[in-house]
């Protein structure tokens, strides 16, 4: 398991791009994934990423989350080779996730997320690569 990359829920990835390639050169890649509601700005920072996730919808989750608690951090997410296994194991040990199975993020990667309600309080994704 590796760290993947911090997700940061946000009302503009514009305006967070506008900020963010003042502080550093990031090679940045922009998507949406329509099944989370989510346009998203990824800027890679050597192995991992900072992800900038706006939603585009007001009844998304996202959006809720923004609404609740302001703009900031929303999760953290490890990479693994095998999401369906890993998440198998997990839930055999207790483990809560959001979705049955792994559902479709961004650049063709597949993707869970761990309740924060078993992980102490925060969201934790688990991503495994897709090959974009
Ligand atoms: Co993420």
């Amino acid at each position: 398991m590796k760290f993947d990359h911090v997700g940061v829920a946000v009302k503009s990835v514009e305006q967070m791009l506008a900020i963010y390639s003042k502080i550093g050169k990031f090679e940045v890649r922009q998507t949406e994934v329509p099944g989370q509601k989510a346009k998203v700005a990824l800027l890679k920072a050597g192995d991992t990423s900072v992800e900038f996730l706006e939603p585009t919808s007001e009844d998304s989750s996202l959006a809720k989350f923004i609404r609740e608690r302001g703009e900031g951090l929303h999760h953290i997410a490890f990479g693994v080779d095998d999401i369906e296994k890993t998440t198998a194991d997990l839930r055999a040990q207790g483990f809560r996730f959001i979705y049955d199975r792994a559902v479709d993020g961004k650049f063709g990667s597949k993707v869970n997320f761990m309740h924060p309600k078993s992980t102490g309080g925060l969201l934790v994704e688990l991503t495994q690569r897709g090959n974009e």
